[in-house]
C-alpha cells in the first residue's frame, strides 16, 4: 500500500505537491470515489483515476548525462534557460537527481524513479561524488590538512571522504584538486574551498556512485543498463 499522492507522482502524471493540489480539489476518483483526503492508501490494482486519465505505473528510465557547463539542472527555467530534461528524447517525466550548479558540469543521474531519486539523494546512503576543482591560487599543505579534518557548513561540520591536490601552477595562479564528499549540500564544494579562501573557478562531477563519465561527452547521455540499476539500488539499501 502506498500513499495516494505519491502513486500519483511516481505515475509520471504529477509532481508530488501538484498531486497532493488535485487530491484536495476533487480531482482524484479512486475505484468510483471522490477521494480529498490526502495519504489514503491505495495500490496499483486500484482503479485511480486523475482528472478523468486513468494511471498506470510509468515504466522507469534511468541515464547518466554529462551536464554542460551554462545548463540548470531542473525540468523548466522561468528564465528560458536551458535545462537537463531539454536534452532527453523521452516521453517519460524525466528530472534530474540532485543539482549541479549552472555552471558546474559532469555527471547526474537524470530519471523517473522518484524513488531512487530520494533513496541517492538521502545523506544516510553515503553515495560517492568525485569532484575535480579548479581553484583560483596555489593551495597548500596546511589548507588541504585543514579540509580535511572538516569545515563548518550550514552548522555542520563536514568531512569530506578524501582531499587529493592533483596539480598546481604557480605561474597561472591555479590548482587542480580531487574531492570526494558524500553529501549534497547546496554549493558544498565550493563553499568548502572558499572556507580556506580559494575560489572555485571550474568544477566538474566526474563521479557520482559507480557511473563514471567514460567517454560521455558533454550534453550526451546514455541508458543505464540492467545490472548498473540494479547496483544502484543495491547500494542504497
Ligand atoms: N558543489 C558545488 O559547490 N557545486 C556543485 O554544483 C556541486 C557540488
Amino acid at each position: 500500500m502506498e500513499r495516494l499522492q505519491k502513486v500519483i507522482a511516481l505515475s509520471g502524471i504529477a509532481s508530488r505537491r501538484k498531486a497532493e493540489e488535485l487530491i484536495k480539489n476533487g480531482d482524484v476518483i479512486v475505484n468510483g470515489e471522490v477521494v480529498t483526503k490526502l495519504g489514503t492508501k491505495v495500490t496499483y490494482s486500484d482503479d485511480i483515476l486523475v482528472c478523468g486519465k486513468k494511471i498506470e505505473k510509468e515504466e522507469k528510465e534511468y541515464y547518466l548525462f554529462n551536464k554542460p557547463r551554462g545548463v540548470i539542472c531542473s525540468t523548466s527555467d522561468d528564465k528560458g534557460r536551458k535545462v537537463v530534461v531539454d536534452y532527453f528524447n523521452s516521453n517519460k517525466r524525466l528530472y534530474p537527481v540532485g543539482r549541479l550548479d549552472y555552471d558546474t558540469t559532469g555527471a547526474l543521474i537524470v530519471t523517473n524513479d522518484g524513488n531512487l531519486s530520494n533513496l541517492i539523494m538521502h545523506p544516510k546512503n553515503e553515495i560517492e561524488k568525485v569532484y575535480i576543482a579548479k581553484l583560483n591560487g596555489v593551495i597548500k599543505g596546511a589548507e588541504i590538512n585543514k579540509i580535511k579534518s572538516g569545515v563548518i557548513i550550514d552548522n555542520v561540520k563536514c568531512v569530506p571522504k578524501k582531499v587529493k591536490l592533483k596539480n598546481f601552477n604557480v605561474k597561472k595562479n591555479t590548482s587542480i584538486v580531487e574531492i570526494i564528499i558524500t553529501e549534497g549540500k547546496n554549493h558544498e564544494v565550493k563553499r568548502i574551498f572558499e572556507s580556506v579562501g580559494f575560489f572555485v573557478d571550474k568544477l566538474k562531477r566526474e563521479r557520482i556512485a559507480f557511473l563514471s563519465l567514460g567517454n560521455l561527452k558533454s550534453g550526451e547521455y546514455r541508458k543505464l543498463n540492467p545490472k548498473e540499476v540494479k547496483q544502484l539500488f543495491n547500494l542504497v539499501k
